[in-house]
């Protein structure tokens, strides 16, 4: 069983954000557990501090360095990142972080624990990502008042590539990046909805039509708004050409 570990100042902001869905069937099927712990019960004194003022000047407060390893040896045994178990991931949410994406998803999906520790104030003291952490992650170039919202991403995402988690009538082969393309556009009924009809192939029945509808749609999708994804992936001759004729700019 996978077991997350969330380390906050503010625990009462995950109070509800797990019991929906896949996540909240995860969990009550026994395929993961989520634990959110109050960074401050790390804390010694009186005031239960947990920042401190920048050495070197400047604005806002840091998040001390001794009651997150504390948090951390409590929760996995480990003192630093060296004693670490090989299925323990620590990870520390800031912007800094590398950009979290499938790929990291999946092979996070892999561990047994996954310590989560969530920043705030101005930053996290430089020594937590330098001895503690196997991995600091961003979920994007714009900073967010704290990791909270990044952690509740972060387990949505990895929740959903255990096995077991989607059930058996889901699957997470076909959807966005999973072939480094975004998904291919899905319709239901009505076939006809305010004049906007459903592409005929996907009603006709043709599997190989529709399969080649399919590609070709997410194709298209792609260029239009991830044209980054593009340069990353191997194309066929027949896609390139596919590219070429979609004009994407021209229409309006
Ligand atoms: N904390 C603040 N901004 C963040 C971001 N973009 N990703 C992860 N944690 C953050």
């Amino acid at each position: 069983m996978l077991r997350f570990d969330i380390i906050t100042i503010f625990p009462d902001y995950f109070r509800l954000i797990f019991d929906y869905g896949i996540v909240r069937r995860a969990r009550a099927g026994s395929l993961i557990e989520i634990n959110t712990h109050d960074l401050r019960g790390w804390t010694q004194n009186r005031h239960r501090t947990v920042d401190d003022r920048p050495f070197g000047g400047g604005d806002g407060m840091i998040l001390k360095p001794e009651p997150v390893f504390a948090a951390v040896e409590d929760l996995t045994g480990a003192r630093q990142r060296s004693e670490l178990k090989n299925e323990t991931r620590v990870v520390l949410l800031s912007p800094q972080g590398c950009v979290f994406d499938q790929k990291l998803a999946a092979e996070l999906s892999e561990a047994e624990q996954i310590v989560l520790i969530c920043g705030r104030y101005e930053g996290v003291d430089e020594r937590v990502a330098e001895r503690l952490t196997t991995d600091e992650i961003s979920i994007g170039d714009y900073v967010l008042s704290g990791g909270e919202a990044a952690a509740a991403i972060l387990v949505d995402a990895i929740v959903r590539l255990v096995p077991g988690a989607l059930g058996s009538e889901t699957s997470a082969i076909n959807e966005s990046f999973s072939e480094g393309l975004l998904d291919y556009p899905h319709y239901t009924r009505p076939p006809d909805f305010r004049g906007s009809r459903v592409p005929d192939i996907l009603l006709g029945g043709n599997h190989a039509e529709v399969a080649q509808w399919r590609r070709r749609a997410a194709l298209r999708k792609t260029k239009r708004n991830r044209p980054d994804l593009l340069e990353r992936i191997v194309l066929s001759e027949t896609e390139k050409a596919w590219l070429d004729e979609e004009g994407i700019g021209d229409e309006s």
